[in-house]
């Protein structure tokens, strides 16, 4: 990969693969290293790999911006005639030129996504567990089932692990319908935590209600559904399909815009998506080859340091534990080496470290520079673009980082992004429908039934007029079916109650007439 310029001229490259053991950039706001990832990104894409995006302040967006005439400049900018000349001229000085920006947008596949947002541009996507059944071993179905309710429970509020009762019930609860090869998505939580069913009423030898207690149960059923209520934004677009993704021809990037989200939102909406990496990471075969490059740009609150366990921290750290065996690599971007947890990024390979200072760097920065002899100085007066490679084999570079291919428009915001993709149409609300009721699972004494494994619920996208309300939704009002004998037995007794009354009155007339 081309990434930039030593100070004496000469070109610096890094070898791909090196990402797998992955990448941190550090460096003070303006120091470039949304610049410095957004090549680094052109350059994964170039070598055949993909790449997911997650883009928080919207920079990285940027890499949709691959224009080369002037029409395509004038949409984002007023003077396009100069700004393309600028353009040029910097492309020029990293010897590269406009038939290069061609070259790269005719090869490389750019999606922006825009996730929990109806309207407007970016594209829908949807990365909400559907809690179906996978197929895999119990081990690993266990591991996913947990991870999933995590998130999801991080979601409502809750900053749960994968021993908390409200976890460890809902796995449990999860692992029994999947036993029986049925999905149970969240639609039916609220039911199964009211009612529990027999298998789920003790834990370890211990009484259901003193292991997670009613009111407890209670109080979760309906934060759940109070979150199933708001949840349809995040339900929308096509499902993401990584498999896929990394098995076509053309290398992809896929951003996810997320500057339009809440703080909240994006920690929610990064903590699904990289738990689909996790699972991909599981199910995908090994390889020393980058195959996909999974990028975070100022990582401020997302792998922050003990006792903080936001519900990205644990996919971030199974990623950079395990991702290198199966081609996949991080690249991580903050302001402040202090937002992040070392004991984390303990294997990771590559450092770009730009402009800093002493109080921004933590001690096992200090010591990582110090042990390359590198002092805080040397990297304290560092000018914009320019930063210190630290490899993985412990050597150290300078470099200016080559001018970037895409035109950094700088960071785009939710209505901006409609000037991506103007024709396409706003996005409908969607519901998932109601999925059938939980049955108890058999006691083994008791004869299997077989039940025909219910539909996968899916996402389906319906006009808004034919939505059905929440309860609906939620809470599917089940109409027992009544045996006959019941029904009749109902009848007599009305008709018992009905002659006493006539009676009573017939008395009543009789006496007072
Ligand atoms: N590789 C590059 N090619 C062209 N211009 C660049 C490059 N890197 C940085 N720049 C210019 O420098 C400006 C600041 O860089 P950049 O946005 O990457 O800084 P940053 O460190 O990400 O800042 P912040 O922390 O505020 O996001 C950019 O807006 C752009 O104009
Ligand atoms: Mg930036």
């Amino acid at each position: 990969m081309f990434i930039g310029e030593s100070p004496q001229g000469k070109r610096v490259g890094l070898p791909a693969s090196d990402l797998l053991t992955h990448a941190v950039v550090l460096g003070r706001t303006g120091s470039g290293k949304s610049g410095l990832s957004i090549s680094l990104l052109e350059e994964v894409a170039k070598s055949g790999a993909n790449a997911l995006v997650l883009d928080p302040k919207g920079d990285l967006t940027n890499l949709a911006l691959s224009l080369s005439s002037e029409a395509e400049f004038a949409k984002w900018c007023s003077d396009p005639a100069n700004e393309r000349l600028t353009h040029g001229a910097g492309l020029a000085q990293s010897n590269l030129t406009y038939r290069d920006v061609e070259d790269w947008r005719r090869n490389v596949n750019v999606t922006i996504y825009a996730p929990g947002k109806v309207s407007g541009g970016g594209r829908p996507i949807n990365v909400f567990p559907t809690f179906a059944c996978p197929g895999t071993t119990e081990q690993v179905s266990r591991a996913r089932a947990s991870r999933e309710v995590s998130s999801v429970l991080a979601a409502v509020g809750g900053n749960e692990d994968a021993y908390s009762p409200a976890v460890v019930f809902l796995t449990e609860a999860i692992l029994a319908e999947w036993s029986r090869k049925r999905p149970l998505p969240i639609e039916q939580w609220p039911g199964v935590l009211s009612k529990p069913a027999e298998h789920l009423r003790s834990f370890g030898g211990m009484a259901l209600n003193d292991f997670f207690p009613k009111g407890k149960r209670t109080a979760l059923a309906r934060t759940l559904i109070g979150f199933r209520h708001q949840a349809d934004r995040w339900l929308c677009g096509e499902a993401l399909n990584l498999a896929a993704m990394t098995s076509r021809r053309k290398p992809e990037i896929a951003v996810f815009s997320m500057r339009h989200l809440s703080e909240e939102d994006r920690l929610f909406f990064a903590g699904l998506l990289l738990n689909k990496v996790v699972e991909f990471m599981f199910e995908t075969e090994a390889s020393d080859k980058l195959k996909l490059l999974v990028a975070l740009d100022e990582a401020r609150g997302y792998l922050p340091p003990y006792p903080y366990n936001p519900p990205t921290k644990g996919p971030i750290c199974t990623i950079l534990a395990q991702g290198r065996a199966q081609g996949i690599g991080m690249l991580i971007g903050t302001q402040n080496p202090m937002d992040l947890d070392y004991k984390a990024l303990s294997n990771v390979g590559t450092w770009f470290v730009g402009r800093l200072r002493e109080r921004d760097c933590a001690r096992d920065l200090m010591s990582e520079l110090a042990s390359r002899n590198v002092g805080i100085d040397d990297v304290a007066e560092m000018p914009q673009r320019s930063f210190l490679l630290l490899d993985r084999n412990g050597g150290h570079r300078q470099f200016q980082t080559r001018w970037c291919l895409n035109y950094l428009f700088g960071p785009m915001s939710g209505g901006q992004l409609m000037r991506l993709e103007p024709g396409r149409t706003p996005v409908q609300p969607v519901f998932r429908p109601p999925p059938p009721p939980v049955q108890s699972v058999p006691t083994q004494s008791a004869p299997v039934v077989r039940v025909k494994p219910a539909p996968v619920a899916m996402p389906v996208p319906v006009p808004v007029a034919k939505l059905i309300s929440y309860s609906e939704v939620l809470l599917p009002v089940e109409k027992p079916t009544v045996p006959w004998s019941v029904r009749v037995s109902d009848l007599l007794s009305n008709l018992g109650a009905f002659l006493m009354i006539a009676m009573v009155a017939l008395w009543l007339i009789g006496r007072f007439s």
